[in-house]
């Protein structure tokens, strides 16, 4: 094995460059040639293939997104679409690939190593730390720090019109971005779609806090469980209480990685570049108690994901 492929693909993610710098600077280290794919899969199979050099990765670690473009791939989803990225991987004599991206990113790499035979290694990038396998996903460091900054700003306004607002985070299955963000700015109530939603417990819960004198009360709920705008509505059907929605967004996908996502990114990079030069291929890396591994990509994917139900009982009692 002497040349390797890589690629960014599904949601970008904070912490990617530095990935890609990470594992270009690595490999070439270690005496491979590095092509950087643009666009994901969509790139593998329309061949978008740039040979990289130690210089196409600077000045790249501290910016947010993927500047090899990362793209969702319906085409790829297909045999005849895998193929077809098999076929353009051969075309430059490349048998190995690292992937950085999610859950469906995955998916495609395993594909491609079960029915092609390419030696895939995943590394995890998405801001929803929707992985089971790992502890922390890249990029969910720095959208929990994002979405903690925004809160500290409504707290100020919030508190002086003794409001309530509702933040909207993103997570359409996973409350992780909710649940880490809501403990660390003290978040009165943090609703999560791994858990049903009481609108009646909430509207008590909030007048409940009013009466104690609390100023401000803070609701940070992921965009899985309902609209901010569809709990407003039905908090304000049940109780006169002033409240204020925001919707957070795309602005927790961007942003300068923190550190623990840029050194996150450096050894998870080094672990999966290392996996290749072993001749492995099917594996995913990652990060359990601070220690990196690699796994078996089908083991990891079949991991059951479960909220940190200690964690989110502990911000209960915070929030009272
Ligand atoms: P993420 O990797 O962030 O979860 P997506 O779910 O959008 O993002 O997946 C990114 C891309 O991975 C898809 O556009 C598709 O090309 C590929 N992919 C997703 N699911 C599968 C699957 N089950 N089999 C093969 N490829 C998949
Ligand atoms: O997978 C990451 C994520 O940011 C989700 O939390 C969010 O729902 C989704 O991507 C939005 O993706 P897009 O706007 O790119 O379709």
């Amino acid at each position: 094995m002497k040349k390797i492929a890589l690629l960014t693909s599904g949601g970008d993610a904070p912490g990617m460059n530095a990935c890609v710098r990470a594992v270009t600077r690595y490999a070439i280290y270690n005496k491979l040639e590095v092509y950087a794919v643009h666009r994901g899969y969509a790139g593998l199979i329309n061949d978008d293939v740039e040979r990289f050099t130690e210089r196409s990765v600077s000045d790249i670690i501290q910016r947010g997104g993927t500047i090899i473009k990362t793209a969702r791939s319906p085409e790829f989803n297909t045999l005849e679409g895998q193929k077809k990225a098999t076929e353009t991987l051969q075309r430059y004599g490349i048998d190995s690939l690292i992937v950085i991206g999610g859950d469906g990113s995955f998916r495609g790499a395993m594909d491609l190593y079960r029915n092609f035979g390419i030696k895939t290694v995943g590394i995890p990038g998405t801001i929803d730390n929707d992985l089971a396998y790992t502890d922390f996903t890249l990029g969910f460091d720095t959208a929990v720090n994002t979405v903690i900054s925004a809160v500290n700003n409504l707290r100020d306004t919030m508190s002086s019109h003794d409001r309530v607002v509702i933040v909207e985070v993103m997570g359409r299955r996973c409350g992780d971005i909710a649940l880490y963000a809501g403990v660390s700015c003290g978040a009165e109530i943090i609703l999560v779609p791994e858990l049903p939603t009481d609108v009646d417990v909430v509207t008590e819960k909030l007048l409940f806090n009013q009466k104690k004198g609390k100023t401000s009360n803070i609701v940070v709920m992921a965009e899985g469980v309902m609209p901010a705008s569809e709990l407003m509505t039905q908090i304000k059907a049940r109780a006169k209480i002033s409240i204020r929605t925001c919707v957070l967004g795309h602005i927790q996908r961007g942003g300068a990685p923190t550190m623990a996502d840029r050194i996150l990114a450096a050894k998870c990079a080094a672990r999966a570049v290392d996996v290749l030069l072993e001749g492995k291929g099917g594996r995913v890396v990652g990060i359990a108690k601070g220690e990196i591994f690699d796994q078996d990509i089908v083991e990891a994917l079949a991991m059951p994901r479960n909220l940190n139900m200690e964690l989110y009982n502990l911000a209960n009692i915070f929030g009272l």
